[in-house]
């Protein structure tokens, strides 16, 4: 098989194409990335210089070149990964994850069309809205995005869906709760608080910390996706998590007693805006194929936290780079406010 992975270049998608030619020798596999500041070609050092993998560096809203990439590597399958992926960059520009997420995921949608290719697309939780205690969301829940990054999923989730039933074309769904794991960019929560932790500095919980996320292990969510791959109903949505969650303060606990740092680094900063509360999927649909995560959350985030003990290489040149600025829009006027 070939597979056209957008956006592999990134957290999740390296960790799929890592996992998938490992377990599919004979796959090949053209990663098709526009290295954004969080696609990074580090991120698969390992792998470059394999027989099996190519990269196409481009935009998923390039039309053209994507025809073109499909038509000369005879691509089977397109993943779609490719996105702009961080909440509080949505807050900040808004602009690009419609370009991207929106507009990009319509234009492989019409080449998957035009070519006849069947297409996976990434999509995740948040498309839910944040959901009342007691329920978890099922994949014929109504979709409520209330952030911009959300909205943009939702709808890119929706043109999937649409595309199949008035097309016909061969799509599958996955939404993925949040992934926590190697090679996570350091914006992003578990990350954020593993480095600032492991350097010593504040880490910054939004509002009271009583959110509820599921992280799971990016690992798990690899194994998800490939089940869908090789076992899902073409036209199908499957939800891919733990189906268990933990608050923030659990979350930041955990990074704090593995790293065996001081718990007096914690910091009770502004909230996000329209932050949402609570996310939790049902996942029986995609247990009904075979499935089962191996690794439960509290695990999953311990492991996350060691990765970036161990890694540094990976993170400390993103850290001092073009991040430092976005880390200081974010944070600055929140930490000097902050309570402990
Ligand atoms: P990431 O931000 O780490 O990586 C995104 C990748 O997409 C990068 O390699 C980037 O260069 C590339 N990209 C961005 N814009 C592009 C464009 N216009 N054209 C081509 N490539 C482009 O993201 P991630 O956390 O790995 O998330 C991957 C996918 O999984 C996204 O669709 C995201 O919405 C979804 N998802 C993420 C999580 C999570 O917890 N991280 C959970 C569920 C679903
Ligand atoms: O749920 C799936 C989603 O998970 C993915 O679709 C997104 O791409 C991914 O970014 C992630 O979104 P979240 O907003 O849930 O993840 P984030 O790591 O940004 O935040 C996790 C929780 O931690 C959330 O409740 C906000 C909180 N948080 C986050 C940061 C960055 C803080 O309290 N402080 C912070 O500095």
């Amino acid at each position: 098989m070939n597979l056209l992975v957008t956006g592999g270049c990134g957290f999740i998608g390296s960790n799929f194409v890592r996992y998938w030619l490992r377990q599919h020798p004979g796959s090949r596999v053209i990663v098709y990335d526009k290295l954004t500041y969080a696609g990074r070609k580090e991120n698969l050092n390992d792998l470059w210089g394999h027989d099996g993998l190519r990269l196409v560096v481009g935009d998923i809203g390039d039309m053209h070149l994507v025809r073109r990439t499909c038509q000369e590597q005879n691509i089977d399958l397109i993943v779609n990964f490719a996105a702009e992926t961080h909440v509080d960059q949505s807050i900040l520009g808004p602009l690009v994850f419609t370009d991207t997420n929106v507009r990009g995921t319509h234009v492989l949608l019409e080449v998957a069309r035009e070519l006849g290719i069947r297409l996976h697309h990434i999509s995740t939780d948040e498309v839910y809205g944040h959901i009342r205690a007691g329920h978890q969301s099922v994949e014929t829940d109504e979709l409520a995005p209330r952030s911009p990054y959300a909205a943009s999923k939702a709808a890119a989730d929706q043109l999937v869906q649409a595309y199949a039933i008035t097309y016909g074309i061969p799509v599958t769904i996955t939404r993925g709760a949040n992934n926590v794991g190697p090679y996570q960019y350091p914006e992003k929560a578990v990350p954020l608080f593993s480095t600032n932790a492991i350097l010593g500095e504040p880490l910054p919980i939004y509002g009271d910390g009583l959110q509820m996320r599921d992280y799971a292990h990016v690992y798990d969510h690899c194994t998800g996706i490939e089940t869908v791959l090789l076992k899902g109903k073409i036209g199908e949505v499957y939800n891919v998590g733990t189906g268990r969650e933990m608050t923030n303060l659990e979350m930041v606990d955990i990074v704090l007693t593995t790293l065996g740092k001081d718990h007096a680094l914690v910091r009770h900063v502004t909230d996000r805006p329209g932050h949402d509360r609570r996310y939790s999927m049902n996942v029986d649909k995609l247990r009904a194929l075979g499935w089962e995560p191996k690794y439960d959350p509290k695990q999953a985030v311990a492991e996350a936290a060691k990765w970036y003990v161990d890694n540094h290489w990976w993170w400390e040149p993103i850290r001092s780079g073009e991040f430092r600025e976005y880390y200081n829009r974010q944070y600055a006027e929140r930490l000097s406010g902050a309570d402990q």
